[in-house]
């Protein structure tokens, strides 16, 4: 049995028991499922069949070593958006030239890093930045292969701070603005323009607005033709994205697929997915310790906080959260479930309806394997949590806890101040 699911009363990873797993490496901690990984990459392969895709996992999401590898090893490409980035996808064996790097403040040193690298292309994102990467392009006597990421003004109907493709957003270039920035990239020297790319937003739930984004580009990419600009590919990000609730819809692949397989033609495809893919595949794990009753709420203080997962408290996002031994009491009761930080916003849920819990149970906070650990930090002076992975049966360490040592071995204290 794979993923996340109850044998016999017992929540397993892949089988293996996840109170077993809890046992060796103590709460809280990160735990993905292998199969679940694969399954959700494996899910776009099949859905393109028709199309030449090329799926470039967005390692913001989850860019741990393990991760990388799994989906590099099935063919994956990556989508990087810094030096950081970068270096870990070449660090887990991901070849240059499936790589694509994004983001709309590169810096002089990523570019060489990423020319010298020889990635597959650039998503460039102003026209400044084109300046600087012939420039810097030209130095390194390299070329640098761009797509230019265009904003298409479309509402993504998401989180306002997950909308990307709105004209008031800070990324891209304005779509209308977009021919004359072509006829400028390719008129420089150290410029090779390749393709086209947009990504409109995350965890989007309507597959016609990716259609929407295409058919503003289609007729652009039909413009620069005219103009004697062929372009290779079009990347379309990332953004599909995954039910949090019980009940709630969300598109898979394949309604992506048999939207815009249509209109691609001969052109290669380009996808960055990140949570679609690893955001199912890893849970949070984290103990139970102590049951707080107020007068107006019924508290469960747990050992993981918003350092470890802050989507509820910037996003104020909804992830199940659920017990590794099923329901021992059956009375339901409302608890908010919060973390030991100094801060009223450190909580996992609010409101929540669950059977009762006790201290020393063990939650599973569900869906957190993407913008989970990749967004964690060291606030309150809390170390960094361990990574888990079951592989074919067995778990994993893919991340040590970082230690306190780790944590300070960067400061120092001048002497003057002894
Ligand atoms: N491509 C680009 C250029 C992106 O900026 C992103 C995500 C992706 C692809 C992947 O999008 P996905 O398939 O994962 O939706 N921290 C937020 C999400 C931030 C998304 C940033 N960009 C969260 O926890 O919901």
């Amino acid at each position: 049995m794979s993923g996340f699911e109850y044998v016999a009363d017992e929540l397993c990873c892949d089988s293996v028991s996840i109170s077993e797993i809890a046992a060796k490496v103590k709460t809280p901690f990160y735990l993905y499922s292998y199969d679940t990984l694969k399954k959700n990459y494996q899910s776009y392969v099949d859905a393109f069949q028709t199309v030449d895709l090329l799926v470039c996992y967005a390692c913001k999401a989850n860019s741990n070593l393990s991760i990388l590898r799994t989906l590099g090893n099935m063919g994956s490409g990556m989508d990087v958006l810094s030096y950081g980035e970068l270096f870990k996808a070449l660090k887990a064996g991901i070849s240059p030239a499936k790589i694509v790097f994004n983001g709309n403040g590169k810096t002089r040193t990523e570019m060489e890093y990423a020319l010298q690298s020889g990635v597959f292309a650039f998503n460039v994102d102003s026209q400044n930045e084109l300046f600087l990467l012939n420039e810097v392009a030209g130095a390194t006597n390299t070329v640098a292969r761009i797509a230019l990421r265009v904003n298409p003004d479309i509402n993504p109907l998401t989180h306002p701070y997950v909308a990307t493709g709105l004209a008031k957003s800070k990324f891209g270039i304005p779509i209308h603005e977009a021919k004359d920035v072509y006829q400028t990239a390719a008129s420089l020297e150290n410029i090779n323009v390749v393709g086209i790319h947009s990504h409109i937003g995350s965890q989007l739930s309507k597959v016609e607005i990716y259609l929407e984004t295409l058919k503003k580009i289609m007729a652009l990419v039909d413009e620069l033709h005219n103009i004697r600009i062929h372009l290779e590919f079009i990347n379309l990000g990332g953004g599909i994205g995954i039910p949090y609730q019980d009940g709630e819809y969300m598109p898979h692949p394949k309604d992506l697929s048999k939207i815009i397989s249509p209109l691609i033609g001969d052109y290669r495809l380009i996808l960055e997915p990140g949570r679609s893919i690893v955001g199912p595949a890893g849970v949070l794990v984290t103990d139970v310790l102590y049951i707080k009753y107020t007068h107006k709420k019924n508290f469960i203080v747990v050992d993981a906080g918003m350092n470890d997962l802050i989507r509820p408290s910037i996003y104020g996002a909804y992830h199940q959260a659920v017990l590794t031994t099923k329901h021992i009491y059956p009375e339901e009761m409302l608890y908010d479930i919060v973390g030991p930080i100094c801060e009223e916003g450190d909580f996992i849920a609010r409101d929540r309806s669950m059977p009762r819990v006790k201290q020393g149970d063990l939650l599973v906070i569900k869906d957190a394997g993407a913008y989970g650990f990749s967004m964690s930090s060291n606030y309150n002076s809390r170390t960094r949590l361990p990574e888990v992975m079951v592989v074919n049966g067995k778990d994993y360490i893919i991340r040590e806890r970082e230690t306190y040592e780790d944590m300070i071995c960067r400061e120092s204290i001048p002497e003057s101040l002894w």
